[in-house]
């Protein structure tokens, strides 16, 4: 059952309002939906009522508080349809269901977790509470009543602003809540339980008072603290950059240790996993505060762009995800270093997003059409999906943007839209024609551009010669020219920049080439010598760059672009380009040699004390094995690619070994933790020179005196994962592991990398460590957070463990999708797609994912999540 974008069609009842009335009980919750509907102006007026279900038990079926009779109403495996209604008149339809939460391991509709009562509904949840029409474009306003045993849930809550309650004498009690905005069911969230709380309070813009509470379990409190001050400082932000101010008198956000995703933006009672709430110096990195901080923004956000602005069906999701993913990001960038924070998306992009573009699972911003969509909460959608919303933001430039986004507040407030309704508005603030920028949410696919640049001496002019092409992808072979704004500068000699004069050709809007056209032109004149060309400044369009660059002219720009996310840039494809290299060396068993200008250049800006500290350390981590694979595209040797990065790395450190030494002493950080940028920048710089250094002593010493003296997560951790990955053998690494182990026993998310550590141990012999974890007492194959962080982490984070060339690793995959799916559909989909490159293997490697893919197929009763994506995965086979 393929859904397409095409066949949208509003719904011919129009649904005014929502009571239900929930009995709560693990086993057998009773679900009472009370739905006001009245038939569309204009809809066939002998049209069922269609109503979306999900193993579902109906008890109960009213039309006006009388029974339906049998005839009039049939109840099929996921749909309920009801005849003879009302031509004209409103009607009340409710029905009873009976649902067990404890039995619901697809965390999906109502579950229970840590004896907590909880809900999950986006994208098609709320079909498993109740039947219902489940989807983005009905809006309605909801009234909710709980009544739960008072000892065990003395904690009730639901979505909108508290109405009252009251015991109810027999050991229960009950709470009543309302949501004055209308909401689709994807929104709807119920939490019931026994949690501890944090209060604090947040005063609006306009002088609104609202009362800010995170629950987490008891004891957790103390670890919330930093989500708090995320949270108040992302409402002070969206009011003070996009004008929006928050709507109820509370807001609440649950922590919860089951969860599929990061997080849900359900209408005033967020519900996250609580990896991405729970924090303190002993327990989280420096990593997952940022990701905390992040995280608890693009929840808040969603509040305009998702719940009040929806989407009109599934196919929009990057409508509201894009957009809430690129207001974080600059959240973040607002809050941090904004260059670091754009070299880590660039990174986070290129890593996940571009190999899926590349892959079987390609697939638009905005898909055409789907099977089920959970598998269509990607990279694509989001990381993409803000990429095309940045490029906006550059081609219209700031105050452009802002009337655009203010024109999209002011006008869809309340609706369900779609990406038409999202680009009107920026053509009408702008007067500009996006038609042909549009296409970047219906072509799939990285753009390649080609460039070459010629110098003419005698008429001082320089010419750029652009080529762009799109390349082929599953269901779109052909594709069109692409609206590419292109950022760049021309670097002279002595390091200064050329001013750019655009003389004819594509147009150019200050550092901006607009590249509309498959083949174009740009000359620019009044250029005193010839130039270096700095292409992509800031990562202006999620593109891949081909160029004939020799390493001194990165080097060059490497020392003296103004922007410097473009210095790093050229220092990573200098890198990228020796390590493509190395991994040919190493698989022809020739020598492997380092490029003396890359490390040159890696030392300058490591040990560059003008430049801040986090920026340095990104410099010095080099691209992944993940990122050389990519790159070289095709027949790929994970083992080669190891062995020639390795010997990089170690020439890196014999080169830099002073450097490493001073930037360790340097970057010390006298004191208490602190988890802001600035400190968090200083340890990453240390660990970087720590890692270095750890790398040239060949022995686990340092590493071992790193893990000892360490006062905090983010370099213990740091110095395990040296441990564990150089020196898996060594008793120091063992006896580190044992210790960490004792010490955060009873501390799921630090277990949680305690596996995931281990999981990233290179090389075959992994395989078999993956398999003992499994069988350790403090494994939960229930957990999804333990999932994958043990079986999640070594299949997409171990290049040469998981890639074995006996094939191993990818039957043991297949193996734990078959067991992970009949529980947890979901994440054994998502698990799956850590395969995605597969067709990129070298041959024998690229036979036995494909045997591993068979076997999955080939099982009986997959679930649609999985046989979706495999299918996908084995397509044209
Ligand atoms: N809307 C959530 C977020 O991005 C993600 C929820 C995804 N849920 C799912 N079942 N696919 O903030
Ligand atoms: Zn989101």
């Amino acid at each position: 059952q393929i859904v397409h974008l095409e066949d949208y069609r509003p719904t011919d009842f129009v649904l005014e309002r929502v009571d239900l009335t929930f009995e709560l009980d693990p086993k057998e919750t009773k679900v009472e939906a009370r739905l006001i509907f009245h038939r569309r102006e204009g809809a066939n007026p002998s049209a069922p009522l269609v109503l979306d279900g999900d193993e579902l038990t109906m008890t109960g079926l009213l039309l006006d508080q009388e029974e339906i009779p049998a005839a009039l109403y049939d109840v099929l495996d996921d749909t309920l349809t009801i005849r003879g209604l009302p031509e004209t008149a409103p009607f009340e339809i409710t029905v009873t269901t009976v649902l067990s939460p404890e039995s619901n391991t697809k965390l999906m509709g109502l579950y229970r977790t840590s004896n907590v009562y909880c809900t999950q509904c986006e994208a098609e949840g709320f079909r498993r509470i109740t039947y219902f029409p489940d989807r983005p474009d009905v809006l309605a306003v909801y009234t909710v009543n709980i009544i739960a045993d008072k000892a065990t849930a003395p904690l009730l809550l639901s979505n909108g602003n508290y109405l009252g309650g009251a015991d109810l004498g027999d050991g229960r009690h009950f709470a009543s809540w309302f949501d004055p905005h209308p909401k689709p069911s994807y929104l709807f969230a119920l939490v019931a339980g026994d949690l501890g709380v944090v209060e604090d309070k947040f005063m609006t813009a306009s002088g609104r008072e609202v009362a800010l509470k995170i629950y987490v379990e008891h004891g957790k409190e103390p670890r919330a603290a930093y989500a708090m001050d995320a949270l108040k400082r992302a409402m002070k932000w969206d009011e003070e950059v996009f004008g929006r101010e928050y709507d109820l008198d509370i807001f609440m956000i649950v922590a919860v240790s089951d969860f599929n995703m990061g997080a849900m933006e359900n209408k005033g009672l967020n519900v996250f996993n609580d990896k991405y709430v729970l924090a303190d110096p002993e327990t989280a990195t420096d990593t997952d505060y940022a990701n905390i901080e992040a995280i608890i923004a693009h929840e808040y956000f969603h509040n305009w762009t998702g719940n009040r602005i929806t989407c009109r069906d599934w196919f929009q999701l990057c409508l509201k995800e894009g957009l809430t993913v690129y207001r974080d990001h600059e959240f973040s960038a607002d809050m941090r270093s904004r260059v670091v924070k754009r070299i880590a998306e660039v990174r986070h992009l290129k890593s996940e997003q571009f190999p899926e573009d590349a892959g079987p699972l390609a697939h638009p911003v905005r898909p055409a059409q789907y099977r089920e969509i959970n598998n269509f909460y990607t990279t694509t959608v989001y990381e993409k999906g803000s990429e095309v919303t940045r490029m906006i933001a550059t081609i219209l430039g700031r105050d452009l943007f802002k009337k655009g986004m203010d024109l999209y507040f002011d006008r869809h407030d309340g609706q369900a839209v779609t990406i038409e309704d999202f680009i009107a508005c920026f053509e009408d603030a702008s007067g500009r024609d996006l038609s042909q920028f549009s296409l970047w949410y219906e072509q799939a696919g990285t753009p390649l551009v080609s460039a070459s640049g010629s110098y003419d001496t005698a008429a001082q002019t320089f010419t750029l010669a652009l080529e762009q092409t799109v390349p082929p992808t599953p269901g779109q072979s052909a594709k069109r020219p692409m609206h590419i704004p292109l950022r760049v500068g021309l670097l002279l000699e002595d390091g200064s920049e050329a001013t750019l004069k655009r003389a004819s050709g594509a147009d150019v809007t200050g550092d901006v080439i607009h590249l509309t056209e498959r083949r174009q032109t740009v000359v620019f004149s009044g250029i005193p010598s010839r130039p270096v060309p700095s292409f992509n400044r800031g990562f202006s369009a999620p593109i891949n760059v081909h160029i004939e660059q020799s390493a001194e002219d990165r080097a060059l720009i490497a020392r003296h672009e103004v922007d410097l996310f473009a210095r790093w840039q050229a220092l990573n494809a200098m890198a990228l380009d020796n390590l493509v290299e190395a991994a040919g060396e190493a698989r022809g068993a020739r020598p492997i040699t380092c490029d003396e200008l890359l490390v040159e250049g890696l030392l300058a800006a490591a040990g560059d004390d003008r430049l801040e500290p986090a920026f340095r350390s990104q410099v010095l981590s080099l691209p992944s094995e993940a990122d050389i694979a990519r790159e070289i595209g095709h027949d790929n040797d994970p083992d080669a690619i190891q062995a020639g990065r390795q010997a990089i790395l170690s020439a890196i450190a014999a080169s830099g070994r002073s450097t490493f030494e001073r930037l360790a002493d340097d970057m010390a950080l006298p004191g208490p933790f602190r988890p802001d940028a600035t400190s968090a920048g200083q340890r990453s710089l240390r660990n970087a020179a720590l890692s270095y250094l750890v790398y040239g002593d060949g022995r686990p010493e340092r590493a071992a005196d790193a893990f000892h003296s360490a006062n905090n997560m983010t370099d213990l951790s740091l110095a395990l994962t040296l441990l564990a990955q150089r020196f898996p053998d060594a008793e120091e690494t063992a006896e580190a592991l044992a210790a960490f182990k004792k010490r955060f026993a009873d501390n799921a998310l630090v277990i949680d990398k305690w596996f995931a550590i281990q999981a990233t141990i290179p090389g075959p012999a992994t395989l078999e460590r993956v398999k003992t974890l499994m069988s350790d007492p403090l494994f939960n194959a229930s957990n999804p957070n333990r999932v994958r962080s043990l079986v999640g982490t070594y299949a997409f984070s171990n290049p040469t463990g998981f890639n074995r060339a006996d094939g191993e690793g990818y039957r043991f995959l297949a193996r734990q999708i078959l067991a992970i799916d009949p529980r947890n559909p979901q994440l054994a989909a998502r698990i799956l797609t850590s395969m995605r490159s597969w067709r990129s293997l070298e041959q024998t490697r690229a036979e036995h994912a494909r045997g591993a893919l068979k076997e999955i197929a080939a099982a009986s009763s997959l679930s649609a999540d999985v046989s979706d994506i495999v299918e996908r995965m084995l397509q044209d086979e």
